[in-house]
């Protein structure tokens, strides 16, 4: 595990934008449905310190391994954050701390406590919640980078295209790391494979859906992974569920995109 953490924390840093040429997107704007879309994605970037912090009350903690993957983790995903933040401006939205602080006041008055901690928290899951968390946390990272995959394409947009493809590099080191500690960890432990899929299968929700209105994930989700092209992505998500050990047959993104969308997934094109 090592090989896959040392490599991680070496090439890990902020997000390089050198040529992306930000003003581009005044002269050749999104569709409001890509704005939209990017909307969400920023805010759920930046809300990765506030998804750590829940994490860092769990076992997770304690690994000196996780912690460090999670600190360099946090710091990526907020510069990504910081990046989508400039194609908002440049189309006259507000970005970084001012759509973000209203967000924070939401959650924090509602007082919500992460499924995670909740889980967490509980004495009965000790380590085997360690192999939830890494599995939870490749199954966004796998539906992130699809997510931005369907908006480039979607999109169309040369600029947003090259920004977006930075971003899914990284997340790409992301999913390298969550999914072999998720493996191993689930291969190790027929107690760990139960408590995720229980957990998987009862309250996997797509990203963002604990901290996003139901409406805003609603679009996310129809606007990304509705239609045969995002059906067919979304299946590729559950296949790589499939081959976790102990997690087969759960088909979590074919059961949110059908619920959220209305519609069946379509035939596999
Ligand atoms: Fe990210
Ligand atoms: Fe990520």
């Amino acid at each position: 595990m090592r090989t896959t953490i040392d490599s991680y924390t070496a090439r890990s840093g902020r997000l390089n934008l050198d040529g992306i040429e930000f003003d581009d997107f005044k002269d050749q704007p999104l569709t409001p449905e890509a704005l939209r879309t990017l909307c969400y994605m920023h805010d759920i970037e930046h809300h990765t310190i506030c998804y750590l912090r829940d994490l860092l009350l769990t076992p997770a903690h304690s690994d000196p391994t996780i912690t460090s993957f999670l600190s360099c983790w946090a710091y990526e995903e907020m510069w990504h954050g910081e990046a989508i933040g400039q194609v908002l401006e440049a189309h006259g939205q507000q970005a970084g701390a001012a759509r973000i602080a209203p967000l924070r006041e939401k959650r924090r008055r509602k007082q919500a406590m992460s499924t995670f901690s909740t889980i967490g928290s509980a004495a009965f899951a000790g380590r085997a919640f360690i192999a939830l968390h890494m599995t939870w946390g490749a199954i966004n990272e796998w539906t992130t980078q699809a997510g931005y995959g369907r908006l480039s394409e979607v999109a169309n947009h040369p600029t947003l295209r090259e920004l977006l493809k930075r971003i899914m590099k990284q997340e790409g080191g992301h999913i390298d790391f969550y999914a072999s500690e998720a493996g191993r960890r689930l291969g190790e432990s027929p107690k760990a494979q139960k408590l995720t899929s229980f957990a998987l299968r009862h309250l996997w929700r797509p990203v963002g859906s604990g901290v996003m209105p139901k409406v805003e994930v609603g679009f996310m989700v129809k606007y990304l992974f509705d239609g045969p092209r995002g059906n067919d992505v979304a299946r590729r998500i559950d296949r790589r569920v499939d081959r976790l050990p102990g997690q087969r047959g759960l088909h979590l993104l074919e059961s949110a995109v059908t619920k959220l969308s209305g519609h069946s997934f379509a035939a596999s094109a």
